[in-house]
């Protein structure tokens, strides 16, 4: 399923429908490759590089050059030959809404859809890019049906297309990163496709939660805490450098800060931001119960870097009682013999942060 407005029309030459999926993260670029032959997917290119602190600040591009040259230099590192590239965005520039509207033809909702839009975002609709979906009849009101609605700040999608363009690649799928984790999801676990599940996708800046069923978003937010939570807060209560904290956080921690005393305290900030992560979570899924009472939500997955801080699983779990999981994108994707022996990190160690660019890797041009 696809929803937001693509650049492929308005680039009618480019008629291949081979693409690569690249996640730009404030943390790391990461980029994919999967090809489909028949029901079977493999993913042939797996590149994942980290950016300088600071380069993307809360969604923001704030050194473009930086995410170009890394860019490039994935390119060069990783012999990516495919140009076209499915790309993601999300956070506070992003909505996502499900909303009625009376029924109408695609046509005529394509006409009505920046007023609709009007009653329902906070933004002015003049500075968004709008795209929806059409779900169906409504149940609860005849004569109307619902829609997704997404509206994403045309400044940010056209600084993250820049950058692409001047790395020499063309964005031709913009998604938003909880659909490309929902991507993953659906290709990795079609058993749990009438189930209810709550996909939580926790990055450096950002976490996304979408709650769906049956291949549709019901709820998707991002709210702006995410793993970088962690550090600061290590950096701030223990007056230690950023990269220091990093360690401590990941549990490197056997040259400069050792020390059981530290350790102890470590856990208890660490522990206190998964409080507050999974009180979020929490807030989420109370908001989508409110409305959908009688379809309880099975199962909590999990994906994005941020998932492997320790405790944080055990954390959201006791605090939504529901359970929870960590996503594997490559579930029902093998991963290249080559990638297996070159790049082993990549299906272990970098497993939770390939969910966004696999999931942006199995779009399709025709699939827009
Ligand atoms: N072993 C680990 N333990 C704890 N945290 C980790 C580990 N490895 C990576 N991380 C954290 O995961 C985060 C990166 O995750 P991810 O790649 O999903 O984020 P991103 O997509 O770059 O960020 P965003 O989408 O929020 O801009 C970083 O904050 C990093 O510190
Ligand atoms: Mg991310």
């Amino acid at each position: 399923m696809g929803f937001l407005e693509t650049l492929a029309e308005k680039i009618p030459f480019l008629t291949s429908n081979k693409l690569i999926g690249v996640d730009i993260g404030s943390f790391a670029i990461k980029i994919a490759e999967v090809v489909q032959k028949g029901n079977e997917y493999v993913l042939t290119t797996a590149c994942y590089a980290e950016l300088p602190p600071t380069t993307i600040v809360e969604g923001s591009i704030m050194n473009s050059a930086a995410v170009t040259d890394t860019l490039i230099e994935l390119i060069a590192e990783c012999g990516i030959k495919v140009k076209q590239v499915a790309t993601s965005v999300g956070g506070s520039s992003v909505i996502v809404k499900q909303i009625m509207v009376p029924n109408m033809t695609p046509d005529e909702l394509d006409e009505q859809i920046t007023w609709e839009a009007e009653q329902h975002i906070t933004f002015s609709v003049d500075e968004v890019n709008l795209a929806y979906h059409i779900i169906g009849e409504s149940e609860v009101e005849p004569g109307k049906m619902d829609i997704i609605l997404v509206a994403a700040k045309r400044d940010m999608i056209s600084d993250y297309t820049t950058v692409l363009y001047e790395a020499g690649l063309t964005p031709v799928v913009i998604d938003i990163d909880a659909f490309a984790v929902m991507n993953v999801f659906e290709v990795n676990y079609p058993e749990e496709m009438e189930n209810v599940v709550a996909l939580v996708n926790i990055g450096a800046s950002f976490t996304n939660v979408n709650i769906i069923k049956n291949g549709i978003p019901i709820v998707v937010r991002d709210f702006t805490i995410g793993s970088n939570s962690y550090t600061e807060e290590i950096q701030k209560n223990l007056g230690v450098s950023a990269d220091e904290a990093e360690k401590l956080k990941r549990g490197d921690t056997e040259s400069e800060s050792g020390e059981e005393v530290i350790s102890q305290e470590v856990v208890e900030i660490i522990d206190s931001v998964s409080e507050i992560i999974a009180g979020e979570i929490s807030r989420t899924i109370d908001f989508y119960s409110v409305s959908h009472a009688e379809e309880k939500i099975t199962k909590i997955m999990l994906s994005g870097g941020g998932t492997l801080t320790p405790g944080l699983q055990r954390i959201i779990e006791e605090k939504t009682d529901i359970s929870t999981h960590f996503l594997n994108p490559f579930r029902n994707i093998k991963v290249a013999e080559n990638l297996v022996s070159n790049k082993p990190e990549i299906v272990t160690k970098y497993a939770p942060m390939m969910a966004v660019p696999v999931g942006l890797a199995l779009r399709r041009r025709d699939d827009s």
